[in-house]
């Protein structure tokens, strides 16, 4: 005997209109929390930025220059510190200074991590590690972190003397030829001498080699497979990693160009490396960090850790310091600018009543407080890292009572905290390196000046707290040094058909890369007093042909 059986089919026809109702429903509430639904609920106490909407939250709204449109939510709203949802991923956005300051300070234990991103981390770190600064915080990070640490400390940089006096003397041997030997009607642009200064003096640091031609094909490649790879790491430019649906989307072209440049980038690195064993064997090698560990005198480190630390050391100077400095020159060759020229040159002959101490020491010591002042207000201005690195709370923290839970993202807007008139100032917009500096005597309003004592962090642009930038003292170093040279050497003309943009936003012209990309410019060169110029030069060329003579174009 057959068991009667459910009959299913008159239970769904008596209740059909229940059912489908209930699936509906369902669909619609899945649909829902798949549109709306982030990592981290909606945070109590912190506002919501307005005008999200489903899937993207305020991805499309925040545009391409997500520093500028927070700066703006943050004055049209009054609220300094606000959260944002960037696809399914909600962020603590800060914005005024002092905000900025207290979270990355006062709060440095809970937001010493970093987030992990698909593109960046699943995609293109895949093969040589993460670099330091897009590390999560663990023990390899730690490692990583105190290598570098020991490897760019103050200790350490009398190392460097050499090679910062020969990379910033190429600076100016090559402006000088390329302006037919300093002729003041002919114009250049100075960037090109800038990166390639930035790029030689990490690969030395790095693999103890370095390239002598500006635009030598590997010295190019490496710049511009890291710009590149910097288009790729920011929010705006990569909306897959925010909305996971975008990755399964055909023929994903981002994923394409990651894994391409994740290959060019795998072969420069690894012929660097391969040319240092070569060294080795053959007894030429340079001291440096990767020879150091090839030779196994630093034994606590991977392979991975390595590649690491020196990838995470030349993409750390590379765009930063060209950017910095090429645009601190934009601001000092304008017509406004001129009166900082002739300040700081004054300065400098105060210092160095004879400019050949000034070239001689240039590298050693940074005495002369206006040109500090200038590198002081060209970082604060030009603020290269406008959303600076994100950082990923591992604990609670307590904002003025509002709780953002452990792993939530955070974003420093530090373009908007070092232009906020209630910490800088009304003219917190103009470039201005005399805000550092108080005139000697009261009298004389004019100079000669000395630094203002700092009472708190002088501005955001190496981050701050436990993560800040490693590199922030041989950055500044390197900016002194060739910032004293060119201005002892020459009075800088901007181009009257193509002038510098000086613009702190506009002066970019890629607003979504990680990093900063002056538009370019053109300036003429005036020689202070061309046969001491040309003596200064030739005495550095002669302390310097010997060093680092290996090529990397012999590999
Ligand atoms: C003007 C030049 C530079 C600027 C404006 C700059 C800016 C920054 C910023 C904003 C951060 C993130 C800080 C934070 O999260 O609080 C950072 C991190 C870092 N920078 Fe720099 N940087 C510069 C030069 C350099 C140089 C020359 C090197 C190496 C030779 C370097 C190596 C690093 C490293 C390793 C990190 C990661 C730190 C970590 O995550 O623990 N930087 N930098």
């Amino acid at each position: 005997m057959q068991s009667p059986q459910f009959p299913y089919l008159e239970v769904f026809r008596a209740n059909s209109t229940y059912i489908i109702g209930l699936v509906v429903v369902g669909l619609v509430a899945l649909l829902v929390s798949w549109a709306y639904g982030t990592d981290i609920k909606r945070i109590k106490g912190i506002p919501e930025a307005p005008g999200a909407i489903p899937i993207f939250g305020h991805l499309l709204k925040l545009g391409e220059d997500h520093a500028s449109s927070c700066e703006k939510w943050w004055r049209q709203n009054n609220e300094p510190v606000f959260q944002i949802r960037l696809g399914n991923t909600r962020a603590v956005v800060f914005n005024s200074f002092e905000a900025c300051r207290d979270i990355l300070v006062k709060h440095h234990n809970a937001v010493i991590d970093r987030p992990k991103l698909y593109t960046f981390h699943g995609v293109i770190s895949s093969t040589q590690g993460f670099t330091i600064g897009s590390s999560p915080w663990d023990s390899s990070c730690k490692n990583k972190r105190k290598a570098a640490g020991t490897a760019l400390s103050r200790p350490a940089m009398r190392n460097y003397h050499p090679m910062f006096d020969l990379e910033s003397f190429c600076i100016l041997r090559d402006m000088h030829k390329d302006s037919n030997f300093s002729d003041p009607s002919v114009e250049i642009s100075i960037r090109p001498y800038i990166q390639r200064f930035a790029l030689n003096t990490t690969l030395t640091l790095c693999y103890g080699i370095r390239m002598d031609d500006t635009y030598d094909d590997l010295l190019r490649e490496i710049l511009h497979v890291g710009s590149a790879i910097s288009l790729l790491r920011s929010a705006s430019e990569n909306m897959q990693d925010y909305v996971p649906a975008l990755r399964y989307l055909p023929n994903n072209e981002k994923d394409a160009r990651s894994k391409d440049l994740r290959s060019r980038r795998d072969a420069y690195l690894n012929l660097l490396l391969d040319k240092v064993r070569e060294m080795i064997k053959q007894g030429t090698d340079k001291p440096c960090i990767s020879a150091a560990i090839l030779k196994d005198e630093e034994t606590k480190l991977t392979g991975v850790e390595v590649s690491s630390i020196c990838l995470s050391l030349v993409s750390g100077g590379f765009e930063t310091i060209p950017g910095t400095l090429t645009s601190c020159l934009g601001s000092l060759c304008t017509p406004e600018g001129q009166i900082f020229q002739e300040r700081a040159f004054a300065d400098i002959k105060r210092h160095y009543p004879d400019i050949r101490d000034a070239w001689q020491n240039s590298f050693q010591e940074e005495k002369v407080p206006y040109l500090k002042a200038i590198i002081q207000e060209a970082g604060r201005y030009y603020t290269v890292s406008s959303m600076s690195l994100p950082r990923r709370t591992v604990t609670e923290v307590n904002w003025n009572g509002a709780i953002i839970p452990p792993k939530t993202m955070i974003l420093v807007n530090a373009q908007a905290g070092n232009h906020d008139v209630d910490h800088f100032g009304p003219d917190a917009g103009v470039f201005n390196p005399e805000r550092w500096l108080e005139p000697i005597t009261k009298e004389n309003d004019m100079g000669p000046f000395q630094e203002r004592v700092l009472t708190s962090q002088a501005h955001l642009s190496f981050g701050a707290g436990t993560r800040a930038c490693s590199g922030q003292l041989i950055a500044t170093r390197l900016l002194y040094a060739a910032l004293i040279r060119i201005l002892s050497s020459y009075q800088i003309v901007a181009s009257e058909s193509e002038p510098p943009n000086t613009d702190y936003v506009d002066y970019n012209q890629f607003k979504t890369a990680l990093v900063a990309i002056p538009r370019d410019f053109k300036v003429r060169l005036i020689p202070r007093d061309k046969q001491t110029m040309e003596e200064c030069m030739q005495s550095a060329y002669e302390r310097t042909k010997e060093f680092y003579k290996e090529n990397i174009k012999s590999v």
